[in-house]
């Protein structure tokens, strides 16, 4: 299968599993909307073109032979889009930073750049993720609203907040283990992976235990922000009500759009990085021995599962608002720009061997959480509940094993987000 086919299987996937989680799946499908008619005659496609031919792994479980193939090709490659709009895949490290870092010339907002072509237009209109999370974000718009939305939310954010929550994600972690403790063999993801962010994220912002089932359906959140106008309490939701009350900072669309975005981004990114880091650490077992034999290392085991086991593959889209060189490339004005955060991490120029998972590695300036004025505003949230998460699974379940053929592993076959559907161990 060609790397085009490849790529277009994976878009289809992701319009096909739309029906199935609302707001998750609308960024994806927007990332990925590239159902593909007209190939790129560029000549740099057509040269990697024939070495790509044979890439033929299900994209998901394991993208990294592609990406190799692509980064050979060099350190952008054109993709295939019937859309009326150039797309581009940077590969690289160095190339992907200075995307991501240069925010006046790419953005995440296409109805920002004027284009007369309709086609093109009604392209780009199509890929904005402006809203998707139930108003603007700050993860959908450019300066000066995105740095208003980031502080307001930052203030809570304070590294002393998220170190406050230690006890009560390990104790999250403790109880869902208790559960099924006594089973000898459980659903990694169903069972831990998943329940554990997820609970975190709406303890910060105040969602009812019991209530937890329904936080994937926008009009439960409308009216969880409703209510928590209504009666304010000690959560994130609350303090933000507030900033919205006190007038111009905050409107009912961005505060819903927060929320949306804060239960989006907290938990799936992080049960990819306990789901995929467990993968990770059983198909390597002598750094899950490693680990367990010096459970020190867990800060850095951590980085190295972030970089190696690519969470997010690609952030959302960005769009050239001028013409821009990169790696010898001219993307146009309107281009859409996807940077391969998952290809960047093994970079052969910015790692020793970068296809090896090392829980000790020296040098680690891996970009899985972004770079520039987006990063990752959860990052040290992420970072300790992946702490926490695998620390607590090695010493509660030190004889972690899989318990289906390493093969009959199912991935949700997304582009942007790489994750397990369940992940069958036995300990
Ligand atoms: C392993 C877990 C995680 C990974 C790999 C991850 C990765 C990322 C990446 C790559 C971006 C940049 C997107 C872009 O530039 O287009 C991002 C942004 C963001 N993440 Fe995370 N994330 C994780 C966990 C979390 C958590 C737990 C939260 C909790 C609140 C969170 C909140 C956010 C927010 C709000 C943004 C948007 C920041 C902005 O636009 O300024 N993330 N994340």
């Amino acid at each position: 299968m060609s790397v085009t086919d490849e790529l277009r299987q994976i878009a289809v996937g992701n319009r096909q599993s739309e029906q199935h989680n609302q707001c998750a799946v609308r960024l994806r499908a927007a990332i990925f909307v590239v159902g593909s008619e007209k190939i790129m005659s560029d000549s740099v496609y057509q040269q990697g073109n024939a070495s790509l031919n044979n890439a033929s792994d299900q994209f998901s479980d394991n993208p990294f032979p592609l990406f190799q193939q692509m980064r050979a090709i060099g350190p952008i490659v054109p993709m295939p889009s019937s859309y009326g709009t150039t797309m581009w895949m940077i590969t690289r490290m160095d190339e992907g930073i200075q995307v991501l870092k240069d925010a006046q010339r790419f953005t995440v907002d296409p109805r920002t750049v004027a284009v007369d072509d309709p086609k093109k237009r009604r392209s780009m209109d199509q890929m904005a993720t402006g809203g998707f999370f139930g108003g603007p974000s700050m993860l959908d718009v450019d300066e000066p609203d995105h740095a208003r939305l980031r502080t307001l939310v930052s203030k809570a954010f304070t590294p002393r907040y998220i170190e406050g929550l230690r006890p009560r994600i390990q104790s999250l972690a403790d109880e869902l283990l208790d559960q099924v403790q006594d089973q000898g063999e459980i659903d990694l993801v169903s069972d831990f992976a998943y329940p554990l962010p997820i609970n975190v994220i709406c303890d910060i912002l105040g969602v009812p235990p019991n209530e937890r089932d329904q936080i994937g359906y926008s009009s439960y959140l409308d009216r969880l922000v409703r209510n928590k106008r209504a009666t304010p309490q000690d959560d994130l939701i609350s303090q933000l009500v507030r900033i919205e009350e006190e007038g111009d900072r905050l409107s009912e669309a961005e505060l819903r759009g927060m929320v949306g975005l804060l239960i989006f981004a907290g938990h799936e990114t992080t049960s990819n990085l306990i789901g995929n880091g467990t993968v990770a650490l059983l198909d390597n077992p002598d750094q899950m021995a490693r680990l367990k034999a010096d459970p020190s290392l867990i800060a850095s085991a951590v980085e190295e599962l972030l970089r190696y086991s690519a969470p997010v593959v690609t952030p959302i889209p960005r769009f050239a608002r001028e013409d821009v060189q990169i790696g010898g490339q001219t993307i146009h004005k309107g281009d859409v720009v996807l940077v391969a955060i998952a290809s960047a991490n093994r970079d052969e120029g910015q790692f020793d061997d970068p296809e090896e998972l090392d829980l000790a590695r020296q040098v680690n300036k891996h970009i899985a959480f972004g770079q520039g004025i987006h990063y990752c505003l959860g990052a040290p949230l992420a970072r300790l509940e992946g702490q926490i998460a695998f620390t607590t699974l090695l010493r509660r379940m030190p004889n972690l094993r899989l318990n289906v053929p390493r093969s009959h592993l199912v991935w949700r076959g997304e582009m942007n987000l790489r994750g397990l559907v369940s992940l069958p161990v036995a300990f």
